[in-house]
């Protein structure tokens, strides 16, 4: 039986020491905001928002939530963005996606000033990333490679195979896992035999959106796996792999929800305090 790797608790501390900086920073005359955009009203991206709303006041971070319709154009939301990267007391900006599809997702990230952007997805941000010279990591990656640190599972020189090649996610957990030195395979839809190729991994990440995707016979006794997947299955919500049967012969395992999720909420927070120091020379 695999050891739980527990989101919750990772996050809760996470929270915790960015909770203190906050009061430290207020104490010293300097307030903490992030500014969240949603625009339309797709039912995930609504709880994922609310989430983000709640999370931000628990640790003091004053929250300025931006609900808009669905007809907005373009060029308001980016009219908007301008507005806020000129606000003092905004030193984040979060636009939750997936955008409605008459929005150019790109130009709107492109909005979004570099010094502000805690979801390190603006052109600049991903460029510094890559070379590992960078302000913000991207939420997601950087949540499970701090549960991987937490719990003292080692990266360097280990298989790394993550499944899933997008901006948020994919990519650039291939890319801090590179930069742990772990060897690391990216798979998608078009990977041939992907079975041979996650066998091999000793840490496993699955970003595929698909429930039930991973299943035992894709996983290598004994080795780590990362659940990504936020799928929902008549209202509850599950990840991409297996739980029931991975967790007999994976060495470790995040479970879905209290797993990931938690952690990604947690590292905006972090970002956004960043942020935050950063524009006011701390
Ligand atoms: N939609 C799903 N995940 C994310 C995220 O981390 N940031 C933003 N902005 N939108 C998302």
């Amino acid at each position: 039986m695999s050891k739980i790797l527990d989101g919750k608790i990772v996050s809760a501390a996470i929270k915790d020491a960015v909770s203190k900086e906050v009061e430290t920073l207020k104490n010293n005359g300097i307030g903490v905001g992030l500014a969240v955009i949603l625009v339309g009203d797709n039912p995930a991206s609504k709880i994922y928002v609310a989430n983000k709303k709640k999370a931000c006041e628990a640790v003091g971070i004053k929250s300025f939530q931006y609900l808009l319709d669905e007809s907005t154009t373009q060029d308001e939301l980016i009219e908007l963005i301008h507005s806020l990267n000129s606000k003092k007391d905004v030193n984040g900006i979060l636009c939750q996606l997936p955008l409605p599809h008459h929005i150019d997702e790109q130009a709107v990230i492109a909005a979004i000033s570099p010094d502000k952007d805690v979801d390190a997805f603006n052109n600049l941000n991903v460029g510094k990333i890559l070379i590992g010279n960078y302000d913000f990591l991207p939420c997601t990656p950087a949540g499970i490679i701090e549960i991987l640190d937490y719990y003292g599972i080692e990266i360097e020189g280990k298989n790394c195979v993550v499944i899933g090649r997008s901006n948020i996610v994919g990519k650039p957990m291939a890319v801090l896992l590179m930069h742990r030195n772990g060897t690391v395979t990216i798979c998608h839809s078009k990977t041939r035999n992907l079975a041979d190729v996650t066998k091999n991994a000793d840490i496993l990440v699955s970003a595929v959106g698909k429930a039930g995707f991973l299943t035992e016979d894709m996983v290598k006794e004994g080795a780590v796996v990362i659940d990504v997947g936020m799928n929902r299955e008549g209202g509850k919500l599950c990840g991409d792999v297996c739980f029931d049967e991975v967790s007999k012969i994976a060495g470790y395992i995040t479970p879905v929800p209290g797993g990931v999720g938690p952690m990604t909420i947690s590292m905006l927070l972090k970002n956004t305090l960043t942020a935050a120091k950063r524009q006011n020379g701390r």
